[in-house]
């Protein structure tokens, strides 16, 4: 076999066969394959697209390059979750505890965040404490005893996807359907987990800018979870404006713990019990979504799920007072008002923009060996709707010190956000399941 043959047979609208494909993972991964052959081929496949059954065959075989985990050993049917991706999800922090509380175990490996804000393991990382590294049969043991426990993920999970992703970062090559629905799920099936339900955003903010777009990523995802028989769910959800109020890792964790006390912004809060709800059906705990979220809100309203956070905290070694105590978190020293230099009904809050801002304060890493400053970030005052007069709080910055970083923070916040005379329609918060 010769990887010209291949190109050429992808270049010319061939589907390529399982051995074919298996053929290019396994000469990526060893080296044999130069990295201008792999990157002509993405490129192709950019222009001709791939077939679910191609696009299935390059999920296993980047799934089996590396280390794959086997969840067996903890009883229940476990279901992951995966976001796409946006400025202030916090959701994880959320929806793992709330769904142990209500019988479906969470075994997940989450990752650090580059760009904008931190990851799921950089915002839990800013609770005093809080371990991400777990041993394996630890890790179990967590899952079985509590029900839930996050973990960084390993560094040789799917190692042919992070080689090609370096690749196509380079090449022009991230923005194809087939390459991010394997990528996604390539990591998701070497994780384990039975059942999987992604959160596909949508919006200024997300990969995806169109819902419609974002409705064939999903698609692509679900047919390769149900090719490679791991039921798999997608719930299309808005990222046109942050989610929530807050961006910066312990201004999140404050957030979400705010949503599992009752209390929180609504919008946070209803992803959150969306997400949740179709994690209860995949886990065979609820029949269906409206029987899962009336038992999902009584978990909260009992504080079983909060309950269930402070366990999930003190079993990796955090301090469980933040539950009760938010002033445990870390604090930024100060805070700086972002007021409105105009009146205006709040028409849209760039999600980009405002993620930007949030990085050069520290709260995101522009390179993977930044440190990130946990304290730091923005909350959203105003948000879309809202009528605000000349002076009034936009938002506010968490931030170490009243320097240039600030004030450029300070500017990017105000003008990423939108004012007009008239209210505008309302965005849809969620654009559809796809299963
Ligand atoms: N996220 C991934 O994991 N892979 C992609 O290709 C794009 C986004």
């Amino acid at each position: 076999m010769r990887a010209v043959d291949i190109i050429r047979k992808k270049r010319f609208g061939g589907e390529l066969t399982d051995s074919e494909i298996g053929f290019l993972i396994a000469g990526l991964v060893d080296g044999t394959i130069p990295d201008y052959q792999i990157s002509a081929w993405a490129m192709t496949v950019c222009y001709m697209g791939m077939s679910d059954k191609e696009t299935a065959a390059l999920t296993l075989a980047m799934a089996n390059s590396g280390d794959t985990v086997d969840l067996s050993p903890i009883s229940g049917v476990k279901v992951d979750k995966h976001s796409t991706g946006g400025v202030g999800d916090k959701t994880t922090l959320i929806v793992a505890p709330l769904v142990a509380a209500c019988g479906v175990p969470v075994a997940k490996m989450s990752g650090r965040g580059l760009g904008h804000t931190g990851g799921t393991i950089d915002k839990l990382e800013s609770i005093p404490g809080f371990r991400t590294e777990l041993g394996r049969d630890d890790f179990f043991a967590q899952v079985d005893e509590i029900g839930v426990a996050v973990i960084g993920q390993s560094g040789n999970i799917a190692p042919a996807d992070k080689k090609l992703y370096a690749l196509r970062d380079v090449t022009a090559t991230v923005e194809s359907i087939p390459l991010i629905a394997s990528s996604v799920m390539s990591k998701k099936i070497a994780a384990g987990a039975d059942a999987i339900l992604l959160d596909v955003k949508t919006g200024d903010g997300a990969f995806m800018k169109t819902p419609e777009d974002a409705v064939k990523l999903a698609s692509a995802m679900v047919a390769i979870g149900s090719q490679v028989g791991r039921r798999t769910v997608a719930v299309i959800s808005d990222m046109d404006q942050p989610l929530g109020r807050t961006i910066g890792n312990a201004l999140e964790v404050r957030e979400a713990i705010e949503v599992l006390r009752g209390e929180g912004p609504d919008d946070l809060r209803e992803v959150s019990l969306v997400l949740a709800s179709h994690m209860l059906v995949l886990g065979g705990v609820a029949e269906d979504t409206d029987s899962a979220r009336s038992r999902l809100e009584s978990a909260i309203s009992s504080g079983e799920a909060l309950r269930k956070f402070a366990a999930f905290v003190a079993a990796q070694g955090g301090d469980p007072g933040v539950a009760e105590d938010l002033s445990r978190l870390p604090q930024a020293p100060l805070r700086l008002p972002v007021p409105a230099a105009e009146e205006g009904y709040v028409l849209g809050i760039e999600a980009e923009a405002v993620g930007l801002a949030a990085m050069t304060l520290g709260a995101g890493r522009a390179t993977k060996d930044d440190a990130i400053d946990y304290a730091v970030g923005i909350e959203l005052a105003a948000k879309p709707g809202d009528f605000v007069r000349e002076g009034d709080l936009l938002a506010m910055l968490y931030v170490r010190a009243d320097d240039e970083r600030s004030a450029s923070a300070i500017q990017a916040v105000r003008a990423s956000y939108r004012l007009g005379a008239e209210r505008g329609p309302d965005r849809p918060l969620l654009h559809g399941i796809v299963q």
